[in-house]
């Protein structure tokens, strides 16, 4: 097969790896890329916004399977104008992309078909706001609705907290909502129209400070699996939420096919829906893709032919993944650009570790960052604790001056363990 990947993250870099090891993978293109992705795809300079500078590169290479890694050219329907040009694509139509490109679309959805979810109300203005705001009191949780990468969302523990955010976000389409407690976790399930699988479940450390405190970052780093998401509880999950809507998806003529990234808030009353995302998660997919068994190639495409009911269920391996982010110092504020990285190679060295870049570039000297996060550190091991400790080995063996890391990534798996 001759695969082409959209995208230039941290995430893309991990597919580009799983996918060079698959034996169906005969020739991999990237747009645009990056240095990191470059060790295992030739990368070629399209925008993967640009949808026929896409369709012109597929036809051009001779490409059977596109894969589009982040949000942006999913919303925009870039998956609808590659499929009409007759692509196989995994990633959902813009449609059903609508599930991570619009709250106030997934929640409505969840209410009409009973799928567990914080209550809420949607709103257009200040005014309704506050009137919302009255009916919910404190906690609440304020959403600005449409893709704002977790950015858009206030958990507000007092009423001042939530008008502060509510006079912020202005007039404007927003989601009040019921504070939900509990723990996160994530779960990914491969979807092609009804039918839904699940894949891996993983767990995020959003804040950027330690202990979980400071603004929200993409991510700071994640391990997989996540083992406070039980097989009972990931049952639950499929059943109660990811099958119920893939199937109201299908219903409605808008079948989703793709990975469907479920956050999910597990409560003493069993997991809701926090949101979803339509693609694999950063950082969660550089933890996901080493415990990948099989050919994952193969498996992408079956689910973007419509073939996910009649292939075996995918494997992940019995081990487990923890990736750290290094990140560039002011992330995610204005982040410190053009620091120099060395010793990547003595990190990479470290028995079970991959060093997935997402913001890096090749200076005159070396390796230089480029971005918010810079290196995805992962590694595996046969337990947790293993391999969360051959991760921060990895992360010590750097020199990045102008880097900062999270040391607690997995606190509350350790804490679980030990
Ligand atoms: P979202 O962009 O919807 O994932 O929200 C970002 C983060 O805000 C989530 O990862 C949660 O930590 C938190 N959050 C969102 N909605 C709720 C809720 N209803 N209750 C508690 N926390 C929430
Ligand atoms: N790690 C969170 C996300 O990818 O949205």
């Amino acid at each position: 097969m001759n695969i082409l990947l959209l995208g230039s993250g941290g995430r893309e870099d991990a597919l580009a790896w799983r996918l060079r090891q698959s034996p169906s993978c005969e020739a991999l293109l990237a747009a645009p890329g990056t240095p990191g992705i470059a060790r295992w795809a030739e990368c070629v300079a399209a925008d993967p916004l640009d949808a026929d500078a896409v369709i012109a590169l597929a036809r051009g290479r001779a490409i059977d399977l596109v894969v589009i890694g982040p949000e942006a050219p999913l919303v925009a329907g870039v998956g609808d104008a590659l499929r009409d040009a007759g692509f196989a694509v995994f990633g959902p139509n813009a449609a059903a992309a609508q599930l991570e490109g619009s709250k106030g679309f997934t929640k409505d959805l969840c209410r009409t078909h009973g799928i567990p979810t914080a209550d809420y109300e949607r709103v257009e203005t200040v005014a309704e706001a506050w009137a919302a705001l009255g009916r919910f009191g404190a906690p609440v949780v304020i959403k600005a609705d449409g893709l704002a990468a977790g950015k858009g969302v206030t958990v507000a523990m007092t009423v001042a907290e939530a008008e502060a955010a509510i006079t912020a976000a202005g007039d404007g389409p927003m989601v009040i909502e019921e504070f939900l407690e509990g723990e996160e976790a994530s779960l990914f399930a491969l979807v092609d129209g009804e039918t839904a699988v699940a894949l891996a479940s993983a767990q995020d450390h959003k804040r950027v400070g330690e202990g979980d405190a400071g603004p929200n970052t993409g991510g700071m780093g994640a391990y997989c699996p996540a083992p406070v998401l039980t097989a009972d509880l990931e049952a639950r999950a499929m059943d109660e939420i990811v099958r119920p809507t893939a199937l109201a998806m299908a219903a409605a003529g808008t079948p989703f096919s793709g990975v469907l990234y479920a956050g999910l808030m597990l409560t003493t009353d069993g997991p809701k829906l926090i949101e979803y995302n339509v693609r694999f998660g950063d950082p969660e997919c550089e933890a996901i893709m080493p415990l990948i068994d099989g050919d994952f190639a193969q498996l992408l495409y079956a689910v973007a032919a419509g073939q996910l009911a009649s292939i075996a269920p995918p494997r992940l391996a019995n081990k487990h993944s923890v990736t750290v982010i290094v990140a560039a110092r002011g992330y995610p504020g204005t982040p410190v650009s053009g620091g120099a990285i060395r010793a990547i190679e003595a990190a990479e060295q470290i028995q079970g570790v991959t060093i997935f870049h997402a913001g890096t570039a090749t200076g005159d000297h070396g390796l230089i960052a480029t971005g918010g996060r810079v290196l995805a550190v992962t590694a595996v091991a046969e337990t947790f604790a293993n391999a969360r400790a051959r991760a921060y080995r990895g992360v010590d063996a750097i020199d990045f001056a102008d880097g900062f890391h999270r040391r607690d990534i997995g606190w509350r798996e350790l804490e679980r363990v030990s």
